[in-house]
């Protein structure tokens, strides 16, 4: 079995392998930017290990994990346009690089890509890859809409934010697992079972990855933290501290929310200082972690010795302290 920073190394190379210099320069030049200034890869390695649960021969399957990589990439240049983010990975966004007709197109050419690598996923299994992918990221567009609609409605449920950070990140987790399966051949009983682990870890990855843009290192993050907060995102935390804050507390935070001009540093400091007086961050690490026990309880029912499980259960302990 390989370990999981060898399965990084066969994706990182094979994605080298992709980046044949083509004209136009503009065009082709962002996709590799993207590809090469780092990332986790989590997305590929979910399906390889998944894979590997079952069978050893990787290079079945490592096109198809790379085309999943291949797109994830061109969500971020879609999402990092939307969402007017200026960092990604710690290196400027191709929109800043270059510029937004630029983010799209060339995020549109991955998409392509990412279908072109997809199809060299085995003849056997091509047609349910490709149906469980077309479902996939058609669901993550309707996550990704929730998601920008989310922004300028004031009245956002706990249930409607988690069902939207279920379409536009966690399916995209489950589903590279349930791929592997799928490939390996898993039965249907294991396959579900591990689209349940991916799903739960991906939810808890998506309210780790809001908890981080508000408490993270922007070094370590890659990001710039306090996006969210400037931008209204109406994330968990949002949401639990509207409804908890009272007072002059809650006046304070509708204020800071229906503000059209404002200082983008005061704003996150104010809305910070409001979390934390209300506890928000230890509310939210404990629905992250109601999410990851529930991933291990799915995986723990999947038909291999725990052995073989180990990789899989690691890598969702790093993903949770973003140790990966
Ligand atoms: C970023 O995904 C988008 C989210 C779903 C939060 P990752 O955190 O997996 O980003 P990279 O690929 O490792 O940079
Ligand atoms: C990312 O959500 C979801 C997709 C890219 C589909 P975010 O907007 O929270 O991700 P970051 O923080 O920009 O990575
Ligand atoms: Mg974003
Ligand atoms: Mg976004
Ligand atoms: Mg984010």
């Amino acid at each position: 079995m390989k370990t999981t920073s060898d399965l990084k190394s066969l994706v990182n190379n094979y994605l080298k392998s992709l980046n044949e210099k083509k004209d136009p320069k503009n065009l082709y030049e962002p996709i590799h930017y993207v590809l090469s200034i780092g990332g986790k890869r989590i997305r590929p390695i979910l399906m390889l290990l998944a894979y590997q649960l079952y069978k050893d021969d990787l290079e079945k399957t490592l096109p198809a994990a790379c085309a999943i990589e291949v797109y994830h990439n061109f969500t971020l240049l879609h999402d990092d346009l939307m969402d007017k983010s200026d960092l990604r990975r710690n290196k400027p966004t191709v929109h800043n690089v270059w510029n937004a007709n630029t983010a799209i197109l060339s995020g549109d050419a991955m998409l392509i890509l990412s279908y072109h690598l997809l199809a060299k996923a085995p003849q056997e299994n091509l047609s349910a890859v490709l149906n469980e992918f077309n479902k996939v990221t058609l669901e993550i567009c309707e996550g990704q809409q929730y998601d920008i609609e989310f922004e300028t409605k004031n009245s956002v449920k706990a249930e409607d934010y988690l069902d939207m950070i279920r379409l536009k990140t966690a399916v995209l987790l489950a589903s590279s697992i349930k791929m592997g399966a799928i490939i390996a051949g898993a039965s249907d009983e294991d396959t579900n079972l591990l689209y349940d682990f991916g799903l739960n870890v991906g939810l808890a990855f998506q309210l780790q990855d809001d908890y981080l843009d508000v408490y993270g290192d922007p070094k370590v993050f890659g990001k710039q933290t306090g996006d969210d907060i400037v931008s209204n995102k109406k994330t968990y935390m949002l949401i639990q501290a509207c409804n908890r804050a009272t007072g002059k507390v809650k006046e304070d935070l509708e204020i800071w929310i229906d503000t059209k001009e404002f200082n983008s540093e005061k704003k996150i400091k104010a809305i910070t200082e409001i979390y934390n007086e209300l506890g928000i961050d230890e509310i939210c690490k404990q629905k992250m972690n109601e999410y990851y026990d529930k991933a291990l309880n799915s995986l723990s029912l999947v038909s291999v010795s725990d052995d073989k499980k180990k990789l899989l259960q690691d890598l969702a302990a790093k993903l949770m302290i973003r140790n990966i």
